[in-house]
């Protein structure tokens, strides 16, 4: 499998290389490889070179199995050129609709909710993700001026909403779940959102076996709080699902532990963990590499290699219960440690 690699900015870096790491070990445990092409792509490359990616770019993302990014995102960059042609303009370029983010506590001691374990914090999130406010659709007028006029539009198109609804449910019904919930804010946004009522009544309708339930993403963002355990799959919209995953982040123990895939189904997709570049923490050794770890199971799951997908998920179940973690989890290690210890496991795992 060749899988290009984007390590790209700040803790970015130092997650992307554990990531890397147990990629190979689970590759020699299973006797499968890994060709790993690293490409530069970050804000140092832009500062330098003044290019984000080349004009060929995308084009040589699409000739990969899969891609892995670590994260973008560089405060010498203010506008963010760099991060939203490299990675918003990989999910638009490929077409990867579906985010998917699975939020799964793996610890109850890591539970940040009282008398909540794993057992109430065990759902996945689909996050619309190639239209909505992301796309960049409006203009400023009058820049700089007191008399400034600023437009950002919202997208959504029937095409974009239904494919994204019918991913979910699809989901729920080949994992045996049983309910999807749809989060917009219809009764404030009466256009487009509109449009995804009507849409999630058309889809739903559709899946007599799956109970399709709606909440406001207010009232939504009360409840992850408050009563996790009522969710299995919830979708919605690309800025909403990015606000609940953080809040997903969080459920799981802190938001270097959340994964996910920008994923257009058999096509060349993109794994990242949920997180940024974290100036503060990048190049510290502290950074939690587990949500990049993870994001490169959900990457083999979807290559179809599933039983080096689970050995890595089992791994990291078993170096949290041994507190073979970093401090922000709990654990004493750094991050160079954390992936050693995965890849050693998965090593001593294929030996016994
Ligand atoms: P962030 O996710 O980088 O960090 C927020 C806080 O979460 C950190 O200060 C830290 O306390 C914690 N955290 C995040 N990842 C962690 C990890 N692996 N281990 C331990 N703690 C962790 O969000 P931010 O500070 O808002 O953004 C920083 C930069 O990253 C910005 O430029 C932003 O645009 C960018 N960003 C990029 C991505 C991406 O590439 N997918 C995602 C989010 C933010
Ligand atoms: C994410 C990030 C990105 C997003 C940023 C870096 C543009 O927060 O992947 O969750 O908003 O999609
Ligand atoms: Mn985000």
């Amino acid at each position: 499998m060749r899988i290009a690699v984007i390590a790209g900015d700040g803790i970015g870096k130092d997650v992307t290389a554990e990531a890397v790491k147990v990629l190979k070990s689970v590759g020699e445990t299973f006797g499968r490889r890994f060709d790993v092409e690293h490409l530069p792509w970050s804000a140092d490359h832009y500062l330098t070179t003044g290019e984000t990616l080349p004009a060929n770019g995308y084009q040589m993302l699409r000739e990969f199995d899969a891609i892995f990014v670590g994260a973008l995102g560089d405060p010498r960059v203010p506008d963010n050129r760099h991060a939203r042609e490299i990675l918003l303009g990989t999910r638009f370029e490929l077409d990867l609709y579906v985010n998917y983010r699975p939020v799964r506590l793996l610890d109850d001691r890591l539970s940040p909710l009282k008398n909540r374990g794993r057992k109430d914090i065990n759902f996945v999130v689909f996050r619309e993700n190639t239209e909505g406010v992301y796309v960049s659709v409006g203009g400023r007028f009058k820049a700089g001026t007191d008399d400034e006029i600023a437009i950002q539009e919202e997208i959504n198109t029937y095409k974009g909403v239904h494919r994204i609804i019918k991913h979910a449910f699809e989901f729920a019904k080949t994992n045996g779940l049983t309910r999807v919930c749809m989060a917009d804010k219809s009764n404030a946004m009466q256009q487009g959102h509109a449009l995804w009522q009507r849409v999630f009544k058309e889809v739903s309708a559709l899946y007599p076996g799956v109970t399709a339930t709606h909440q406001y993403i207010d009232a939504l963002a009360m409840f992850l709080m408050k009563d996790p355990g009522q969710y299995q799959v919830i979708v919605t919209n690309n800025l909403f699902g990015d606000i609940v995953t953080d809040i997903g982040g969080a459920l799981q123990g802190g938001l270097g532990m959340a994964a996910s895939g920008n994923i257009h189904p058999g096509k060349t997709s993109l794994f990242e963990p949920v997180h940024g570049s974290a100036p503060p923490l990048a190049g510290k050794n502290v950074a939690n590499p587990i949500g990049a770890i993870l994001s490169t199971a959900l990457m083999l799951e979807t290559l179809g290699a599933r039983d080096e997908s689970r050995a890595i998920e089992d791994a990291v179940e078993a170096s949290i219960a041994a507190d073979q973690t970093t401090t922000d989890i709990g654990g004493t290690l750094g991050t160079r440690e954390t992936g050693e210890a995965l890849a050693a496991r998965l090593k001593e795992w294929a030996a016994a």
